[in-house]
Protein backbone atom coordinates (compact mmCIF):
# COMPACT_ATOMS: atom_id res chain seq x y z
CA UNK A 1 0.00 0.00 0.00
CA UNK A 2 1.16 3.12 -0.91
CA UNK A 3 1.70 5.53 1.87
CA UNK A 4 -0.47 8.87 0.77
CA UNK A 5 1.70 11.26 2.56
CA UNK A 6 1.18 13.59 0.00
CA UNK A 7 4.66 15.80 0.60
CA UNK A 8 6.51 16.40 -2.83
CA UNK A 9 9.23 14.17 -3.71
CA UNK A 10 12.06 15.87 -5.23
CA UNK A 11 10.86 18.17 -8.15
CA UNK A 12 11.73 15.91 -11.77
CA UNK A 13 13.02 17.63 -14.42
CA UNK A 14 10.23 16.18 -16.72
CA UNK A 15 6.94 14.95 -15.15
CA UNK A 16 4.36 13.28 -17.16
CA UNK A 17 1.06 14.43 -17.18
CA UNK A 18 -2.42 12.61 -18.51
CA UNK A 19 -3.14 13.62 -21.34
CA UNK A 20 -6.86 12.78 -23.31
CA UNK A 21 -5.72 12.98 -26.94
CA UNK A 22 -9.01 11.69 -28.21
CA UNK A 23 -12.58 12.25 -26.81
CA UNK A 24 -16.15 10.89 -27.82
CA UNK A 25 -19.50 11.82 -27.05
CA UNK A 26 -22.73 10.52 -27.98
CA UNK A 27 -26.28 10.71 -26.56
CA UNK A 28 -25.25 12.70 -23.48
CA UNK A 29 -27.05 15.28 -21.88
CA UNK A 30 -27.85 18.07 -24.64
CA UNK A 31 -24.56 17.66 -26.39
CA UNK A 32 -24.71 16.79 -30.23
CA UNK A 33 -22.27 13.99 -31.10
CA UNK A 34 -18.86 15.01 -30.68
CA UNK A 35 -15.09 13.35 -31.55
CA UNK A 36 -12.58 15.78 -30.63
CA UNK A 37 -8.48 15.74 -30.26
CA UNK A 38 -7.61 17.95 -27.28
CA UNK A 39 -4.51 20.01 -27.18
CA UNK A 40 -1.98 19.34 -24.82
CA UNK A 41 -2.90 21.89 -22.29
CA UNK A 42 -5.91 24.51 -21.89
CA UNK A 43 -8.92 23.86 -23.80
CA UNK A 44 -11.23 27.30 -23.14
CA UNK A 45 -14.83 26.14 -23.49
CA UNK A 46 -17.12 29.34 -23.91
CA UNK A 47 -20.73 29.43 -24.05
CA UNK A 48 -24.18 30.87 -22.76
CA UNK A 49 -25.77 29.49 -20.05
CA UNK A 50 -27.39 25.81 -20.71
CA UNK A 51 -25.08 25.70 -23.94
CA UNK A 52 -23.37 22.14 -22.47
CA UNK A 53 -19.80 23.21 -20.98
CA UNK A 54 -21.19 21.60 -17.78
CA UNK A 55 -22.17 18.28 -19.69
CA UNK A 56 -19.31 18.14 -21.62
CA UNK A 57 -16.93 18.26 -18.40
CA UNK A 58 -19.25 15.99 -16.60
CA UNK A 59 -19.21 13.64 -19.56
CA UNK A 60 -15.18 13.94 -19.16
CA UNK A 61 -15.27 13.36 -15.25
CA UNK A 62 -17.68 10.60 -15.62
CA UNK A 63 -15.40 8.82 -18.28
CA UNK A 64 -12.65 9.09 -15.50
CA UNK A 65 -14.56 8.53 -11.89
CA UNK A 66 -17.54 6.67 -13.02
CA UNK A 67 -19.56 8.86 -11.24
CA UNK A 68 -21.46 12.07 -12.08
CA UNK A 69 -20.61 14.93 -10.39
CA UNK A 70 -23.91 16.43 -10.25
CA UNK A 71 -24.99 13.25 -8.73
CA UNK A 72 -27.30 12.37 -11.81
CA UNK A 73 -28.71 8.83 -12.51
CA UNK A 74 -28.33 7.06 -15.51
CA UNK A 75 -31.68 8.00 -17.02
CA UNK A 76 -30.71 11.95 -16.29
CA UNK A 77 -27.15 11.18 -18.21
CA UNK A 78 -29.25 10.14 -21.52
CA UNK A 79 -30.03 12.55 -24.14
CA UNK A 80 -34.15 13.28 -23.78
CA UNK A 81 -35.45 13.94 -27.69
CA UNK A 82 -38.62 16.03 -28.25
CA UNK A 83 -41.20 14.14 -26.43
CA UNK A 84 -38.71 14.05 -23.13
CA UNK A 85 -38.32 10.46 -23.30
CA UNK A 86 -34.52 9.69 -22.95
CA UNK A 87 -32.74 8.26 -25.72
CA UNK A 88 -31.56 4.17 -25.56
CA UNK A 89 -28.01 5.23 -25.20
CA UNK A 90 -25.20 7.12 -24.90
CA UNK A 91 -21.63 6.12 -25.29
CA UNK A 92 -18.49 8.15 -24.03
CA UNK A 93 -15.01 7.32 -24.92
CA UNK A 94 -11.48 8.92 -24.44
CA UNK A 95 -7.93 7.64 -24.88
CA UNK A 96 -5.08 9.02 -22.28
CA UNK A 97 -1.69 8.83 -22.95
CA UNK A 98 0.99 9.89 -20.21
CA UNK A 99 1.00 7.68 -16.94
CA UNK A 100 2.05 4.03 -18.64
CA UNK A 101 0.90 2.86 -21.86
CA UNK A 102 -1.75 5.01 -23.68
CA UNK A 103 -5.21 3.19 -22.32
CA UNK A 104 -8.31 4.13 -23.93
CA UNK A 105 -11.67 3.90 -22.04
CA UNK A 106 -15.33 3.29 -22.98
CA UNK A 107 -18.53 3.56 -20.94
CA UNK A 108 -21.86 2.83 -22.68
CA UNK A 109 -25.01 3.58 -20.96
CA UNK A 110 -28.32 2.16 -21.42
CA UNK A 111 -31.54 3.20 -19.60
CA UNK A 112 -32.96 0.21 -16.92
CA UNK A 113 -29.59 -1.26 -17.48
CA UNK A 114 -26.08 -1.56 -16.16
CA UNK A 115 -23.24 0.13 -17.67
CA UNK A 116 -21.14 -1.25 -19.47
CA UNK A 117 -17.22 -0.80 -19.04
CA UNK A 118 -14.40 -1.47 -21.44
CA UNK A 119 -10.78 -0.48 -20.80
CA UNK A 120 -8.72 -1.25 -23.94
CA UNK A 121 -11.22 -3.01 -25.29
CA UNK A 122 -11.65 -5.45 -22.61
CA UNK A 123 -14.17 -5.43 -19.82
CA UNK A 124 -11.77 -3.75 -16.74
CA UNK A 125 -10.90 -5.79 -14.08
CA UNK A 126 -11.76 -3.92 -11.18
CA UNK A 127 -12.82 -0.85 -10.78
CA UNK A 128 -9.39 -0.09 -8.76
CA UNK A 129 -7.82 -0.57 -12.32
CA UNK A 130 -10.05 2.34 -14.17
CA UNK A 131 -9.21 4.62 -11.44
CA UNK A 132 -5.22 4.21 -10.91
CA UNK A 133 -5.10 5.12 -14.76
CA UNK A 134 -7.96 8.18 -14.92
CA UNK A 135 -6.95 10.65 -12.61
CA UNK A 136 -8.75 14.14 -12.60
CA UNK A 137 -9.32 17.18 -10.33
CA UNK A 138 -12.41 18.60 -10.29
CA UNK A 139 -14.07 22.22 -9.69
CA UNK A 140 -17.63 22.88 -10.19
CA UNK A 141 -19.55 25.68 -8.59
CA UNK A 142 -21.15 23.70 -6.29
CA UNK A 143 -18.12 22.76 -4.65
CA UNK A 144 -18.39 26.39 -3.41
CA UNK A 145 -20.51 25.11 -0.33
CA UNK A 146 -17.47 22.83 0.63
CA UNK A 147 -16.26 25.16 2.94
CA UNK A 148 -19.81 26.10 4.19
CA UNK A 149 -22.09 23.08 4.64
CA UNK A 150 -21.89 20.26 6.60
CA UNK A 151 -18.73 17.93 7.01
CA UNK A 152 -19.89 15.14 4.33
CA UNK A 153 -18.59 17.27 1.16
CA UNK A 154 -15.19 17.57 3.42
CA UNK A 155 -14.78 13.86 4.26
CA UNK A 156 -15.57 12.66 0.61
CA UNK A 157 -12.99 15.05 -0.64
CA UNK A 158 -10.28 13.33 1.30
CA UNK A 159 -11.77 10.27 0.35
CA UNK A 160 -11.66 10.84 -2.89
CA UNK A 161 -8.33 11.68 -3.31
CA UNK A 162 -7.00 8.69 -1.08
CA UNK A 163 -9.47 6.01 -3.75
CA UNK A 164 -7.33 7.77 -6.50
CA UNK A 165 -3.59 7.23 -4.42
CA UNK A 166 -4.58 3.96 -3.19
CA UNK A 167 -7.16 1.25 -4.56
CA UNK A 168 -7.57 -0.63 -1.76
CA UNK A 169 -8.77 2.26 0.35
CA UNK A 170 -12.18 2.77 -1.60
CA UNK A 171 -12.89 -1.37 -0.67
CA UNK A 172 -11.51 -0.43 2.88
CA UNK A 173 -14.08 2.86 2.99
CA UNK A 174 -16.57 0.57 1.29
CA UNK A 175 -16.71 -2.52 3.88
CA UNK A 176 -16.42 0.27 6.57
CA UNK A 177 -19.68 1.63 5.58
CA UNK A 178 -21.83 -1.62 4.77
CA UNK A 179 -20.71 -3.04 8.75
CA UNK A 180 -21.51 0.46 10.04
CA UNK A 181 -25.26 0.28 8.11
CA UNK A 182 -25.47 -2.74 9.56
CA UNK A 183 -24.80 -2.24 13.28
CA UNK A 184 -27.34 0.69 13.03
CA UNK A 185 -30.26 -1.20 12.05
CA UNK A 186 -29.59 -3.82 14.77
CA UNK A 187 -29.55 -0.61 16.97
CA UNK A 188 -32.93 0.22 15.81
CA UNK A 189 -34.09 -3.01 16.15
CA UNK A 190 -37.32 -3.19 18.51
CA UNK A 191 -35.23 -5.32 21.36
CA UNK A 192 -31.93 -5.34 20.36
CA UNK A 193 -29.61 -7.85 20.39
CA UNK A 194 -25.83 -6.69 21.97
CA UNK A 195 -23.71 -9.39 20.98
CA UNK A 196 -25.10 -9.15 18.04
CA UNK A 197 -24.67 -5.18 17.75
CA UNK A 198 -20.92 -5.67 19.28
CA UNK A 199 -20.07 -8.58 16.47
CA UNK A 200 -19.59 -5.26 14.07
CA UNK A 201 -16.65 -3.76 16.27
CA UNK A 202 -14.11 -5.42 15.17
CA UNK A 203 -14.30 -4.72 11.59
CA UNK A 204 -15.53 -0.91 12.15
CA UNK A 205 -12.26 -1.10 14.43
CA UNK A 206 -10.15 -2.10 12.31
CA UNK A 207 -11.21 -0.52 9.01
CA UNK A 208 -11.99 2.18 10.78
CA UNK A 209 -8.28 2.70 12.05
CA UNK A 210 -7.31 2.37 8.43
CA UNK A 211 -9.65 5.01 7.27
CA UNK A 212 -8.52 7.41 10.28
CA UNK A 213 -4.62 7.03 9.58
CA UNK A 214 -4.83 7.21 5.79
CA UNK A 215 -6.55 11.02 6.16
CA UNK A 216 -4.18 11.89 8.52
CA UNK A 217 -1.42 11.34 6.50
CA UNK A 218 -3.29 12.74 3.49
CA UNK A 219 -4.47 16.12 5.49
CA UNK A 220 -0.52 16.44 6.72
CA UNK A 221 0.67 16.36 3.09
CA UNK A 222 -2.27 18.57 1.88
CA UNK A 223 -2.38 21.56 4.62
CA UNK A 224 0.38 23.30 3.70
CA UNK A 225 0.07 23.45 0.07
CA UNK A 226 -3.48 24.07 0.48
CA UNK A 227 -2.22 26.90 2.76
CA UNK A 228 0.59 27.77 0.23
CA UNK A 229 -2.22 28.16 -2.76
CA UNK A 230 -4.78 30.17 -0.92
CA UNK A 231 -2.06 32.89 -0.23
CA UNK A 232 -0.98 32.98 -3.84
CA UNK A 233 -4.67 33.00 -4.46
CA UNK A 234 -6.58 35.21 -1.98
CA UNK A 235 -3.26 37.77 -1.89
CA UNK A 236 -2.71 39.60 1.41
CA UNK A 237 -1.85 38.08 4.91
CA UNK A 238 -4.95 36.32 5.67
CA UNK A 239 -3.54 32.15 6.14
CA UNK A 240 -5.80 29.07 5.89
CA UNK A 241 -5.36 26.46 8.44
CA UNK A 242 -6.52 22.91 6.87
CA UNK A 243 -6.95 20.43 10.04
CA UNK A 244 -8.19 16.88 10.24
CA UNK A 245 -10.49 16.65 13.17
CA UNK A 246 -11.23 13.09 13.71
CA UNK A 247 -13.78 11.66 15.94
CA UNK A 248 -11.93 9.16 17.61
CA UNK A 249 -8.13 9.44 17.33
CA UNK A 250 -7.15 7.13 14.49
CA UNK A 251 -6.01 3.77 16.07
CA UNK A 252 -7.67 0.46 16.31
CA UNK A 253 -7.45 0.65 19.97
CA UNK A 254 -8.80 3.98 20.35
CA UNK A 255 -11.84 2.61 18.12
CA UNK A 256 -12.67 -0.27 19.77
CA UNK A 257 -12.86 1.41 23.42
CA UNK A 258 -14.65 4.10 22.12
CA UNK A 259 -17.34 1.27 20.40
CA UNK A 260 -17.33 0.05 23.77
CA UNK A 261 -17.83 2.64 25.74
CA UNK A 262 -20.48 4.52 23.64
CA UNK A 263 -22.67 1.21 23.56
CA UNK A 264 -25.38 2.41 25.76
CA UNK A 265 -25.62 5.92 24.47
CA UNK A 266 -25.93 4.13 20.81
CA UNK A 267 -28.80 1.93 21.46
CA UNK A 268 -30.31 5.26 23.14
CA UNK A 269 -29.43 7.38 19.87
CA UNK A 270 -30.26 4.11 17.61
CA UNK A 271 -26.86 5.25 15.33
CA UNK A 272 -23.24 4.85 16.00
CA UNK A 273 -21.91 7.86 17.20
CA UNK A 274 -18.03 6.98 17.37
CA UNK A 275 -16.03 6.59 14.20
CA UNK A 276 -14.35 8.29 11.19
CA UNK A 277 -17.86 8.45 9.38
CA UNK A 278 -18.40 11.30 11.84
CA UNK A 279 -14.83 12.89 11.19
CA UNK A 280 -14.54 16.53 10.32
CA UNK A 281 -11.90 18.49 8.20
CA UNK A 282 -11.87 21.70 9.38
CA UNK A 283 -10.97 24.74 7.24
CA UNK A 284 -9.76 27.78 9.01
CA UNK A 285 -8.85 31.02 8.15
CA UNK A 286 -6.70 32.90 10.87
CA UNK A 287 -8.14 30.51 13.21
CA UNK A 288 -11.71 31.35 12.97
CA UNK A 289 -14.00 28.74 11.18
CA UNK A 290 -14.24 29.41 7.50
CA UNK A 291 -17.75 27.66 7.76
CA UNK A 292 -19.01 30.62 10.03
CA UNK A 293 -17.26 33.51 8.88
CA UNK A 294 -15.58 33.78 5.56
CA UNK A 295 -16.97 35.66 2.30
CA UNK A 296 -18.14 34.14 -0.50
CA UNK A 297 -15.23 34.93 -2.55
CA UNK A 298 -13.15 33.59 0.61
CA UNK A 299 -15.00 30.12 0.06
CA UNK A 300 -14.10 30.00 -3.43
CA UNK A 301 -10.55 30.79 -2.87
CA UNK A 302 -10.38 27.76 -0.25
CA UNK A 303 -11.89 25.65 -2.55
CA UNK A 304 -9.67 26.65 -5.69
CA UNK A 305 -6.59 25.98 -2.74
CA UNK A 306 -7.95 22.50 -2.03
CA UNK A 307 -8.21 21.84 -5.77
CA UNK A 308 -4.54 22.78 -5.81
CA UNK A 309 -3.41 20.73 -3.41
CA UNK A 310 -5.78 18.26 -4.49
CA UNK A 311 -3.91 18.24 -8.12
CA UNK A 312 -0.31 18.58 -6.09
CA UNK A 313 -0.80 15.61 -3.85
CA UNK A 314 -2.06 13.22 -6.45
CA UNK A 315 1.00 14.63 -8.48
CA UNK A 316 3.83 13.88 -5.95
CA UNK A 317 2.33 10.53 -5.06
CA UNK A 318 2.08 9.01 -8.98
CA UNK A 319 4.58 11.19 -10.89
CA UNK A 320 1.52 12.34 -13.10
CA UNK A 321 -0.28 15.48 -13.34
CA UNK A 322 -3.97 14.55 -13.26
CA UNK A 323 -6.61 15.85 -15.87
CA UNK A 324 -7.99 19.35 -14.63
CA UNK A 325 -11.12 20.06 -15.12
CA UNK A 326 -12.26 23.88 -14.20
CA UNK A 327 -16.22 24.92 -14.41
CA UNK A 328 -16.90 28.01 -14.66
CA UNK A 329 -13.72 28.97 -12.29
CA UNK A 330 -14.07 32.68 -13.02
CA UNK A 331 -17.40 33.62 -12.04
CA UNK A 332 -17.24 35.78 -8.74
CA UNK A 333 -13.67 35.65 -8.57
CA UNK A 334 -13.12 39.49 -8.23
CA UNK A 335 -10.12 40.81 -10.56
CA UNK A 336 -7.14 39.74 -8.33
CA UNK A 337 -8.22 36.42 -7.49
CA UNK A 338 -8.89 36.00 -10.83
CA UNK A 339 -5.63 37.12 -12.53
CA UNK A 340 -3.80 35.27 -9.45
CA UNK A 341 -5.44 32.19 -10.58
CA UNK A 342 -4.03 32.35 -14.12
CA UNK A 343 -0.64 33.27 -13.05
CA UNK A 344 -0.99 29.73 -10.69
CA UNK A 345 -2.76 28.29 -13.88
CA UNK A 346 0.05 29.30 -16.35
CA UNK A 347 2.58 27.64 -14.66
CA UNK A 348 0.41 23.77 -14.99
CA UNK A 349 1.85 21.72 -16.94
CA UNK A 350 -0.87 19.08 -17.28
CA UNK A 351 -4.30 19.43 -19.67
CA UNK A 352 -6.94 21.24 -18.61
CA UNK A 353 -10.36 21.67 -19.26
CA UNK A 354 -11.79 25.09 -18.47
CA UNK A 355 -15.39 26.40 -19.45
CA UNK A 356 -16.49 30.21 -18.89
CA UNK A 357 -19.16 32.54 -19.95
CA UNK A 358 -16.69 35.43 -20.48
CA UNK A 359 -13.58 34.34 -22.20
CA UNK A 360 -12.32 37.54 -21.51
CA UNK A 361 -11.60 36.53 -18.15
CA UNK A 362 -9.52 33.91 -19.25
CA UNK A 363 -5.85 35.36 -18.95
CA UNK A 364 -3.75 32.71 -20.54
CA UNK A 365 -1.72 33.03 -23.39
CA UNK A 366 -2.52 31.98 -27.22
CA UNK A 367 0.22 29.35 -27.84
CA UNK A 368 -0.89 27.14 -24.41
CA UNK A 369 -4.73 27.54 -25.77
CA UNK A 370 -7.38 26.00 -27.98
CA UNK A 371 -10.44 27.74 -28.34
CA UNK A 372 -14.03 26.24 -28.70
CA UNK A 373 -17.13 27.38 -28.75
CA UNK A 374 -20.29 25.06 -27.08
CA UNK A 375 -23.79 26.53 -28.83
CA UNK A 376 -26.89 24.56 -28.04
CA UNK A 377 -25.19 21.52 -27.31
CA UNK A 378 -22.76 21.75 -30.48
CA UNK A 379 -18.99 22.39 -30.25
CA UNK A 380 -17.18 24.60 -32.78
N1 LIG B 1 -30.55 14.37 -20.25
C1 LIG B 1 -30.62 15.50 -20.90
N2 LIG B 1 -31.04 15.55 -22.19
C2 LIG B 1 -31.10 16.71 -22.87
N3 LIG B 1 -30.80 17.90 -22.34
C3 LIG B 1 -30.37 17.92 -21.07
C4 LIG B 1 -30.25 16.73 -20.29
N4 LIG B 1 -29.78 17.08 -19.06
C5 LIG B 1 -29.64 18.42 -19.08
N5 LIG B 1 -29.98 18.93 -20.26
C6 LIG B 1 -29.96 20.33 -20.70
O1 LIG B 1 -28.68 20.61 -21.18
C7 LIG B 1 -28.47 22.00 -21.16
C8 LIG B 1 -27.01 22.29 -20.88
O2 LIG B 1 -26.70 22.21 -19.53
P1 LIG B 1 -25.26 22.57 -18.99
O3 LIG B 1 -24.26 21.63 -19.58
O4 LIG B 1 -25.36 22.59 -17.53
O5 LIG B 1 -25.04 24.05 -19.58
P2 LIG B 1 -23.90 25.11 -19.27
O6 LIG B 1 -22.92 24.51 -18.34
O7 LIG B 1 -23.32 25.45 -20.61
O8 LIG B 1 -24.61 26.29 -18.68
C9 LIG B 1 -29.45 22.57 -20.15
O9 LIG B 1 -30.38 23.36 -20.82
C10 LIG B 1 -30.13 21.34 -19.59
O10 LIG B 1 -31.49 21.55 -19.32
MG1 LIG C 1 -22.44 25.11 -16.43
Amino acid sequence: MTEPTGVPASPRALRSALRITALEVRGFRNLAPLVLEPGARFQVISGDNGAGKSSLLEAIDYLARLESFRGARTEDLLQQGVDAQPSAQASLGMRVVGDLAPRTFRVALEAGRPRVLSLDGKKPRSIAAWHASARVVLFHPGDVELPSGGPEPRRALLDRVLSQLDPTYASMAAAYLKALRSRNRLLRAERPDRRAITAFDELLASAGAVIGESRARLVDGLAPLAAEAFAELHGGTLALTVAYRPRVEPGIEHLRAALTRSLDKDLARGFTAEGPHADELALLLDDTLARRHASQGQHRAIVLALKVAELRVLEARTGCVPLLLLDDVSSELDRGKNRRLFELLARHTGQVFLTTTHPEFILLDAADRRDYRMRAGRLE
